[in-house]
């Protein structure tokens, strides 16, 4: 039987709902995200965080918890990178072919297409998710939307940690 993408996002995001009542802290929340859409999505090959690293002058993104293989670019200035534009624009970066832009860091020779979503505390950039696809243009707006709801219960999950200190 034919699944459609749209169905496949839809589950994902019910799962990631269960993930989220489920967790116990902002840090599961993000290991089960990364599993659950790397898992589930099949065109999500790389899927991990950074987070900005507290204190750190100049800031630098820092890799969290992550499914796929290891990656060069464990710590990213704001000025690098697809993740830098991202973090330090506070925008969603879609790349449907990271051959043409410049700012691209390659993690693997196989990624063709790129999303990478801020997480934002209290309206601040905390960090985002970063995902790679071996397909060109794996991103539609439908998967957007599902990776900013992913991006926006983590940084509710922040938000809510950083309060109750
Ligand atoms: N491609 C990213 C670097 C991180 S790896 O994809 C995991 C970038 O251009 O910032």
């Amino acid at each position: 039987m034919a699944i459609s993408n749209l169905s496949k996002i839809d589950e994902a995001r019910n799962h990631v709902d269960r993930l989220n009542s489920a967790a116990r802290s902002a840090d599961q929340l993000m290991e089960g995200i990364a599993m659950l859409l790397n898992q589930h999505l099949l065109k999500y090959n790389w899927v991990g965080f950074y987070m900005l690293e507290p204190g750190a002058n100049p800031p630098v993104l820092v890799l969290g918890h992550f499914q796929g293989a290891m990656t060069p670019h464990t710590r990213i200035p704001l000025n690098e990178g697809i993740c830098g534009a991202a973090a330090s624009t506070g925008k969603t970066v879609v790349v449907d072919d990271v051959k043409t832009d410049p700012r691209y860091l390659a993690c693997s020779l196989e990624t063709k297409s790129e999303i990478v979503v801020p997480v934002f505390v209290n309206g601040q950039v905390a960090g985002e998710l970063d995902i790679d696809s071996h397909f060109a243009a794996a991103f539609t707006p439908e998967d957007r939307a599902l990776v900013e709801y992913c991006a926006e219960l983590v940084g509710k999950r922040l938000e809510e940690a950083a309060s109750s200190h």
